[in-house]
């Protein structure tokens, strides 16, 4: 006997950085049903380069829908309740692979791989004045490392099976959401060669007017369209899955970007509510609504979602930190200041009651917004003969949340409103201390998220909604439990530390080619 109390299920596959997951939602839920992860393989073969194998990201995926549907058995449900999948990925990161073979030419290049620095000096010689911010009017986005088209020129120019390949017209270019759809929908059998409107701002070719691939910038770039995915909405039905793998049959629904994932799953759908998400880095994006804001002080312009063909979409302003938990990572792995990110920053950090003016900016391969300087590298300042380790660690947790109130500057300096709460996730917001640090910097209360991780439930939103079971109106109106932190410092205090900040940064500023 069906019990009636059940609602159709929605599997959301999420390629992050470091794991894979498949996670599954019962339609109009936010609380995961199950899920199952896998790490991912980060291979860095020169300082400054980060790649993954596209193989692996497949693999990965593929198991963790295998054993989370296995969980499912024990819940009571089976694989036929999976009325529809999502993808959300990590973005930026950057694939070439072969149309008639499906063979990927080169690993993945990562988001955070800084590689292409000269690529990125020969585009700027053909930009007037050099200016890095010439091409933001079109595509919203300063010429940087990070985005995808400097990654696809870096392929083009250095790995002769993609110049031979683009000769011979076999040569397709995608982020990991066009990947993973490639693979799923039947690779060189017929896969579905597409991305979604929040991918493919973020690679410096798609025209946020049109929404589609702009033939200027694709120039600029070289760039062949042909290599490209077609652009579609974030919420329709795309296809189905035609891989032989657990999900054959199952259709693919919504596609979306991680922080705009993250932001949906956080409910900010109203213009004027923002995310913070703290990972291995920290992005925090602003909903400007219907209005395409274009930042005059160092943030990006970017697509939030479109919720269906000729659905107007929704824009955001976004502050991208290239390294937040990273430098965790680092005062574990290199300096060998603690055991565990997760248990010791907080434990050691809270021993001191403040970093006794110490400042780390974790510049490690450039600032990115508001800076935007790929020349900057990693500093710690202040020190004298009373610091200790745990100043040193609390400063490295400070960092994240100065970093987020550079953001926050400029978003007020950009749409003249200043943010009155932040809503924020992310594993590192599971660090009550950090929240704490994060509200005291920023003067503003911190709404900490009932689970750590809203990227994957906010494409189901967007998968669930294509087919009908989740009802984004709804959701809208959907109040989400909250932990909140109240700031405990007054203006004057947390003026006197910001400057102090500032100064640390400007120190830290061209430091790469001085
Ligand atoms: O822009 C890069 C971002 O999407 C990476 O996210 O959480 O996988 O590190 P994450």
């Amino acid at each position: 006997v069906r019990d009636d109390t059940k609602r159709p299920l929605i599997g959301v596959i999420d390629d992050g950085t470091k794991t894979a997951r498949f996670v599954i939602y019962e339609a109009e839920r936010a609380d995961e049903l199950t899920s199952y992860q896998l790490d991912k393989t980060e291979v860095q073969p020169q300082e400054g380069w980060s790649e993954q194998d596209p193989l692996e990201i497949i693999h990965h995926i593929k198991k963790c829908a295998e054993k989370a549907i296995e969980q499912l058995k024990e819940l009571g449900y089976s694989k036929e309740d999976l009325v529809t999948l999502g993808i959300t990925n990590q973005r930026e990161t950057t694939i070439a692979w072969d149309k008639y073979t499906g063979e990927p030419m080169h690993p993945a290049i990562a988001w955070n791989d800084i590689r292409t620095d000269s690529t990125v000096d020969a585009i700027l010689a053909k930009v007037p004045d050099r200016n890095k911010n010439y091409l933001k009017h079109i595509c919203g986005l300063p010429i940087s490392p990070y985005f995808s088209a400097l990654k696809m020129r870096w392929l083009k120019d250095n790995v002769k099976a993609v110049r031979k390949a683009s000769r011979d017209k076999r040569l397709l270019f995608g982020t990991v959401d066009s990947w993973i759809v490639w693979n799923l929908t039947g690779g060189p059998q017929g896969g579905l060669h597409i991305t979604d409107v929040t991918n493919a701002s973020r690679t410096l070719l798609m025209n946020l007017d049109t929404l589609n691939w702009d033939p200027m910038l694709c120039r600029l770039f070289g760039i062949h369209r042909d290599c490209l995915p077609q652009i579609l909405s974030s919420s329709e039905v795309y296809g189905v899955v035609k891989d032989g793998s657990v999900l054959d049959g199952i259709r693919i629904s919504g596609i979306l970007g991680n922080q705009q994932s993250a932001l949906v799953g956080q409910n900010c759908l109203h213009a004027g509510q923002a995310k913070n998400t703290y990972r291995s880095g920290c992005f925090l994006l602003y909903n400007t609504g219907s209005r395409r804001v274009h930042s005059a002080h160092g943030l990006v312009t970017t697509l939030a979602y479109q919720l269906g063909p000729n659905v107007p979409p929704v824009y955001a302003l976004e502050g991208s930190i290239a390294v937040a938990g990273g430098a965790m990572k680092f005062l574990r792995d290199n300096l060998k200041l603690i055991k565990d990110v997760a248990t010791d920053t907080e434990h050691i950090a809270g021993q001191v009651f403040s970093t006794g003016d110490v400042y780390f900016v974790p510049a490690f391969s450039g600032l990115y917004a508001p800076y935007w300087r790929k020349d900057a590298r990693g500093i710690i300042c202040g020190l004298t003969t009373f610091t200790t380790k745990n100043h040193i660690i609390r400063a490295a947790l400070e960092a994240v949340c100065f970093q987020t109130r550079d953001i926050l500057e400029a978003m007020h300096k950009d749409c003249g409103v200043a943010l009155t709460k932040l809503h924020v996730d992310g594993k590192m917001s599971s660090n009550d201390l950090l929240m704490q640090l994060q509200a005291d910097v920023i003067g503003m209360p911190v709404l900490r998220a009932h689970s750590w991780d809203m990227s994957p439930l906010g494409v189901g939103i967007m998968a669930g909604s294509a087919v009908g079971v989740w009802c984004v109106d709804t959701w809208r109106r959907h109040a989400l439990p909250t932990e909140t932190f109240l700031p405990t410092t007054t203006l004057d205090d947390r003026d006197a530390r910001y400057t102090k900040w500032k100064m640390a940064v400007q120190r830290s500023l061209g430091w790469a080619t001085s």
